[in-house]
């Protein structure tokens, strides 16, 4: 079922558990993720980048394909198709294609800028009954060529965006997206709970979830975060599995040369990985 996210993470910040969103890159990501949700009953978040949505052919593409296959796998878990750090022009194109929740980050804008921004599209998302993520604080890293710095968000700032009507509000806390370095000093818990004691019910969100230690994740949690984004873990999990396979000849016995048996081992990689997720972020069994 595609839903907006607001209901499900709603719930989730109510519940003091999280809901996972799993980037998608193509048809075997996509069936790997709405296949474990339904199997574990949870709510999920697929999780579109601009660059992937280049990738897949445009959001139209990806938002048809999205529908026809909850429809043709039987999913009944609630299901949000939701564009991950969208520009203005991606945000009002994802709407346009159909997708059920948008993510606007204006992090980089000035914070006049991404107020006025946000706001804007906050109007929009609530007439259609969208759900709508906006960002303040970069998270650092680097994705799709964009590189940020690892800002600590401004708790004022936080509740300037989240007066604005927004769904859900992702701030910058130390994290950043990729792997975490050897010397990271880990999440700014002071800065999430001022955060969270000036938004109040608002759902938070944590990017960048990748290699965060299963502690500090269930603090953050525990302090407000409802929607938990990881990519690169799916990332590294497939090419591993698709590895070990050509590695093992595999892909040169009988017909291991198919690629629905040379891809198989990593579509089972990244359900083992989103399964694990789901587990520590206690979506299971919350559909
Ligand atoms: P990771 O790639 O570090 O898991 O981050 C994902 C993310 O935050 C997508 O917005």
């Amino acid at each position: 079922m595609l839903v907006s996210a607001k209901e499900m993470l709603n719930k989730a910040k109510a519940g003091k558990y999280a809901v996972g969103q799993f980037n998608i890159n193509n048809l075997e990501w996509t069936k790997a993720i709405l296949l474990t949700a339904q199997e574990q009953n949870s709510p999920v978040i697929l999780g579109v980048s601009e660059g992937a949505g280049k990738y897949m052919c445009g959001f139209k593409t990806v938002a048809d394909m999205v529908k026809a296959m909850i429809d043709e796998l039987g999913i009944t878990v609630p299901v949000a198709l939701h564009l991950d750090h969208g520009s203005y022009e991606g945000a009002k194109k994802c709407i346009e294609a159909g997708f059920s929740s948008i993510m606007f980050d204006g992090s980089h804008y000035p914070i006049e800028e991404n107020i006025a921004k946000t706001r804007e599209l906050v109007g929009v998302c609530e007439e259609l009954g969208l759900s709508i993520e906006a960002e303040v604080g970069a998270i650092g890293g680097e994705e799709d060529g964009v590189i940020g710095g690892g800002e600590v968000a401004d708790p004022g700032e936080c509740k300037m965006i989240a007066d604005l009507g927004v769904t859900m509000l992702a701030a910058g806390i130390g994290n950043i997206h990729g792997k975490y370095p050897a010397n990271w000093a880990g999440l700014r818990f002071d800065t999430l709970d001022a955060i969270q004691q000036l938004t109040g019910t608002m759902p938070l969100v944590l990017h960048g979830g990748t290699g965060i230690p299963a502690d500090m994740i269930k603090k953050a949690i525990s302090l407000g975060v409802s929607k938990i984004n990881v990519n690169t873990e799916c990332q590294l999990a497939f090419a591993a599995a698709t590895r070990e396979y050509i590695e093992a000849g595999k892909d040169l016995e009988g017909k291991g040369f198919d690629p629905r048996k040379l891809l198989a081992p990593g579509v089972e990689a990244i359900k083992a990985t989103v399964k694990e997720k789901m587990e520590l972020f206690g979506s299971v069994n919350k559909a």
